[in-house]
């Protein structure tokens, strides 16, 4: 097992700052959210330290697993960035503002970036959430695969109450997931979904026990890990293309899958 704590920005940040760990365990790789005592709130230095993690994640790991330390998944964004000192290191959302806007967004698809690569078909990442996923924590689950939650879940897209709008890459997969009216609803009321709901909704895989989500999220994992891993690398890209495609396309698609497939399995036998 190897462990490493990432400052996770070109900026000087202290690892605490970044406030992850990062473990790898054979296929599995395990990124934990590590400021309990901040509720594990995020900051641009949490998101470089996410593409990071993304970019050089070792080949043989299928699995990623999302999870956060304590009480709560993610109180989201640090709200220092609302306030004039800002994040020591990272600024504020008013220096942000002085930046042109191209600059600007910029330096949101950098945040981005920390979020895109979870849904890459070669890995499936599962969001372990207990307690309360608010804005860009919720983000960060939606951003997983996979959602097992604690049944003290609590999600809640914040970011229009504060004024903003979500931009964590968690807009589409919420609408994907729930349709758009619900969307709507959950995030122009900024309101709370427990998890009850969010699993009657499609945004939680399984509900299960405080004490039992480490072993439900390792149970799937090992799950997931049992099917052979270009099948579900290929399954995962057809899925996820499925939407966008038409029928006819979908059907193409499948065939083009499956004779690599039967190929690398079969031929020469
Ligand atoms: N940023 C920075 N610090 C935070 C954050 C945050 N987002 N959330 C909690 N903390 C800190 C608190 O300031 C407190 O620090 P202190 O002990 O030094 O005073 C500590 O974490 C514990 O917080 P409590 O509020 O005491 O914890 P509690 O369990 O009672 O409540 C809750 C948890 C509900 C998550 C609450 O902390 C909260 O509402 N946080 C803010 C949520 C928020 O609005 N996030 C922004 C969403 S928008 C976006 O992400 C883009």
């Amino acid at each position: 097992m190897t462990e490493a704590v990432f400052t996770g920005s070109a900026e000087e940040v202290s690892p605490e700052e970044a406030g992850l760990r990062y473990e790898v365990d054979g296929e599995i790789a395990t990124i934990t959210l590590g400021r309990p005592d901040k509720r594990n709130a995020q900051t641009f230095a949490t998101w470089s330290a996410l593409a990071r993690i993304g970019d050089s994640l070792p080949q043989q790991v299928r699995v990623v697993v999302v999870r956060g330390e304590g009480p709560s998944f993610s109180a989201g964004i640090d709200l220092r960035m609302f306030t004039p000192e800002g994040v020591p290191g990272q600024g504020s959302f008013a220096s942000s503002a002085t930046l042109g806007d191209s600059d600007f967004e910029q330096r949101i698809a950098q945040a981005q970036r920390g979020f895109l690569w979870l849904r890459r078909p070669d890995i499936v990442s599962i969001a372990a959430v207990q307690g309360h996923a608010i804005g860009a924590g919720f983000q960060l689950a939606l951003a997983c695969d996979l959602r097992v939650l604690a049944d003290d879940a609590k999600l809640c897209m914040k970011e229009p109450a504060l004024g903003l709008v979500p931009d964590l890459t968690g807009t589409k997969p919420l609408v994907d997931i729930v349709g758009l009216p619900r969307a709507l609803e959950i995030c122009l009321t900024a309101r709370i979904v427990g998890a009850e709901e969010a699993a009657r909704l499609g945004l939680a895989e399984l509900v299960v026990a405080p004490d039992d989500l480490a072993g439900a999220v390792r149970d799937l994992a090992a799950a997931l890990l049992a099917v052979n891993r270009d099948a579900a690398t290929a399954t995962k890209r057809l899925l996820q293309g499925a939407a966008g495609r038409t029928l006819e396309e979908q059907t193409a698609a499948e065939r083009h899958e499956q004779v690599a497939r039967v190929k690398a399995l079969f031929a020469g036998s």
